[in-house]
């Protein structure tokens, strides 16, 4: 949570989780962005692409939220999310050679979507606490296709990734 944000209710520290989110999602986008223009193995490439576009999804059903209580969808910047961003960026760097670059990239795309499981838990739970039924549906929606994604990712890492990487 940023400095300076000081919710008084349970329902503005859930509104403030959802607006972190919104910045979770958004630097998600981007990172996915240059983490599928530097895959190589093409399932990879089309995971990373292909979640890129339920990112835009996601990021679209906390805004809605967001506005159906007057709250700045833009409000917060997460903090965590650019570390874990930062992270992936300096190990891209030091991997050198496709596969092993690949097996990188799959393995930081998973730290990511954990830390989103663990944030949209957080917020579905919020909700339902709230009972803001409907909006804790949206959020378990969101959840469902995070835990998806990961799913996919150790499946192609455990297939296909990891044995290029640990052969090359
Ligand atoms: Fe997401």
């Amino acid at each position: 949570m940023n400095e300076g944000l000081s919710p008084n209710t349970f329902k503005d520290m859930y509104l403030a989780e959802l607006q972190e989110l919104v910045s979770v999602e958004s630097q998600l986008a981007d990172a996915l962005l240059r983490m599928a223009g530097a895959a190589t193995h093409p399932a990879l490439k089309d995971l990373l692409i292909h979640h890129r576009a339920e990112t835009e999804i996601q990021k679209q059903r906390l805004v809605t939220i967001l506005q159906k209580h007057g709250a700045d969808p833009a409000a917060h910047t997460d903090q965590a999310m650019q570390a874990l961003v930062k992270e992936t960026r300096k190990m891209l760097g030091m991997l050198t050679g496709d596969d092993l670059r690949d097996a990188g990239l799959l393995a930081s795309a998973q730290k990511l979507e954990h830390y989103e499981i663990a944030a949209y838990g957080t917020a579905a739970a919020l909700a339902g606490q709230l009972d803001l039924r409907d909006e804790q549906k949206m959020l378990h929606r969101t959840l469902d296709e995070e835990k998806q994604i990961d799913t996919l990712l150790t499946q192609l890492a455990k297939r296909e990734v990891n044995p290029d990487a640990l052969a090359a």
